[in-house]
């Protein structure tokens, strides 16, 4: 989305009428440009409707992202800048465009944001719905000198700081289900998607990217092929994006600015407390094969534990393994 477009919808996102007239004395441009990005907001779903003409109106007003007030949150919560906002109104894949950043230069503190992705990613390849204005699409880079060893059991660490942004933000009862997803009443709310970019035993950056379900439109959650849930089903209060953006931001970088030195056993405990699979009968994918078991919880390396049918226990380390529970 380019740069007029986003100033448009800003001046749209009161949700009341405004003319092409009056939008292009606003942004000093022709009527004629101004009717044409409108109509390349409609192709995106960026603008829900259209009234005649020359005039224009948002079926709901938008709560877009904003820097400033992101950096004023912070600024609240004592955070210093070192951090580097940065807020696309569409992009194909925020974890994409970071580790594009990343692979360019040494990049420690950039944070993406996006309103809309059109190709954002999932695990183990499958697509992350990500509609426009209504979740958080955030990747984060961190650079590790000391190589990706030393990031190990990092995505389950950053599961927990997740659960504090939303704990912080008065929403209760959050769980983790290993190895990164953000489970609320049984259905998933976020999920993290840990990328490592260089060399095994050389300096490394992570791109942590984090999808959180905020207002998802029911025209889009039907695309999505499990049991989900959004913070306006769980929440009476509506809850900023800005401020979940600052929350999340202030409670990772906690994580990572501190993951070298003290690593995932310092929040084993606190993950262990929110374990969703935890004394579960699941069924655990791995390379085509499949094994059952009870969850006993994950070690302090963040490999699950599971005592499998034969009584042996087994460990087992992220990548891509999935785990549902026997029903
Ligand atoms: C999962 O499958 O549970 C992980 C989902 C991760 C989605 C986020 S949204 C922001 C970032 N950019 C992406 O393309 N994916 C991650």
């Amino acid at each position: 989305m380019s740069d007029l477009q986003g100033k448009i919808l800003h001046i749209l996102k009161d949700g009341k009428h405004h003319s092409a007239a009056s939008i292009s004395i606003k942004l000093g441009i022709a009527i004629s440009i101004v009717e044409k990005y409108v109509m390349q907001l409609k192709s995106i779903g960026a603008l829900t409707s259209i009234y005649g003409q020359a005039e224009f109106k948002l079926a709901v007003s938008l709560d877009l992202l904003s820097k400033q007030d992101i950096t004023d949150y912070l600024a609240n919560e004592g955070i210093t800048p070192d951090y580097n906002i940065k807020i696309f109104q569409s992009l194909d894949s925020t974890n994409r465009y970071a580790r594009e950043q990343a692979e360019l230069s040494a990049n420690s503190g950039l944070v993406v944001l996006a309103e809309q992705q059109t190709a954002g990613r999932g695990r183990r390849g499958k697509n992350w719905i990500s509609p426009f204005a209504s979740n958080i699409y955030m990747s984060v880079v961190w650079d590790f000198p000391k190589g990706a060893e030393s990031t190990q059991g990092l995505s389950l660490a950053i599961g927990v700081g997740v659960r504090r942004a939303l704990l912080a933000l008065g929403i209760k009862d959050v769980q983790l289900k290993w190895p990164n997803d953000i489970f609320v009443n049984n259905r998933k709310l976020g999920g993290i998607l840990i990328e490592i970019i260089g060399a095994p035993n050389g300096a490394c950056s992570v791109i942590v990217g984090i999808g959180v379900n905020v207002s998802m439109p029911d025209s889009f959650g039907y695309k999505i092929d499990q049991d989900w849930i959004d913070l306006s089903q769980i929440s009476k209060a509506i809850i900023s994006r800005d401020e979940l953006c600052a929350k999340l931001i202030a409670n990772i970088f906690k994580i990572l600015k501190n993951f070298y030195d003290i690593g995932f056993p310092a929040y084993l405990y606190e993950w262990q407390d929110a374990d969703f699979l935890k004394n579960k009968v699941c069924i655990i994918n791995v390379s085509h094969e499949s094994k059952t078991g009870t969850v006993l919880g994950v070690d302090d390396r963040g490999a699950l534990r599971m005592r499998l049918l034969s009584g042996e226990e087994q460990r087992f380390v992220g990548g891509e393994i999935s785990v549902r529970i026997d029903k």
